[in-house]
């Protein structure tokens, strides 16, 4: 990484009532600007749960959050300016067009309407949705249904993008499509953090990677560093499923 954190969390705890526990338990990490970081770990690691802080939607029991310099606690306004969310669960609304739907994120983003018109223009033709513009969400395949979720999330042109699983459940198209996307915003200086469980994908696009498990750090660096630290994995998989092992989850 470089000199500069982007994003500092500090002993990072949340314990959701009635779990026996934590969800994520003292998390610290680093993350340079304009890196693509990847936060990579089993069903229940604590992947979403941690993105969810870091973007202010859900309140840490304990530890900092330092984006850009400023303290969530006390800067969560403006800290939402600076920010890009696209969620696991997809958070379009179904009965709203395509783009109805953007135009409601771009207004909550604070985007003219001029401005809503172009980009939402743009983006839905970058993923191939232009010609379902006018059509509701309701209609829209799953795939579909993912990549509007993605536009809303970026329209704004995020400093800072959070993905939680943006390639789940999408073909092979819309998946290079997106990574595509993801390589070109980081070249112009994005910072992305992302998480996944497809290792193949980490690996390519993560300049670092951490591996989570029951709400810790078990593993961090780059792919490279992994790899020379576990000379007995091949991959990225391999070692993941060294340190998480190979029972199920929940
Ligand atoms: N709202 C909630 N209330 C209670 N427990 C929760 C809640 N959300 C998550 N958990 C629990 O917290 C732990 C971490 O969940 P989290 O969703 O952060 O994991 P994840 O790494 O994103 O998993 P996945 O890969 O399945 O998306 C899990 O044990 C989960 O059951
Ligand atoms: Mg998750």
């Amino acid at each position: 990484m470089g000199e500069k954190a982007i994003i500092e969390i500090n002993k990072l705890v949340k314990h959701y009532k009635n779990a026996d526990a934590d969800a994520v338990d003292s998390m610290s990490l680093r993350i340079g600007q304009g890196e693509i970081y990847g936060l990579l770990g089993p069903n229940g690691a604590g992947k979403t749960t941690t993105i969810s802080m870091l973007c202010g939607l859900l309140r840490p029991d304990s530890g900092d959050i330092i984006i850009d310099g400023l303290n969530l606690k006390t800067s969560a306004d403006k800290i939402k300016s600076l920010i890009g969310v696209v969620p696991q669960d997809i958070a379009i609304y179904e009965e709203l067009t395509a783009k109805e739907n953007l135009g409601f994120f771009g207004k909550m983003y604070g985007l003219k309407n001029a401005e809503i018109k172009n980009i939402s223009n743009s983006l839905l033709m970058r993923f191939r949705l232009g010609e379902k513009a006018g059509q509701r969400a309701k209609t829209f395949s799953g795939g579909m249904k993912r990549r509007l979720n993605l536009i809303a999330g970026i329209m704004h042109s995020p400093k800072i993008l959070f993905l939680d699983e943006p390639t789940v459940g999408i073909d092979v198209q819309s998946k290079n499509v997106i990574l595509e996307f993801l390589k070109e915003i980081k070249e112009s200086g994005t910072t992305i953090v992302y998480t996944s469980h497809i290792m193949e994908e980490a690996e390519k696009l993560c300049s670092r990677i951490s591996i989570m498990d029951r709400g810790k750090e078990i593993a961090s660096g780059t792919p490279k560093d992994l790899l020379e630290k576990n000379t007995d994995c091949k991959n990225l998989e391999d070692i993941f499923l060294k340190l998480t092992g190979r029972k199920l989850r929940e």
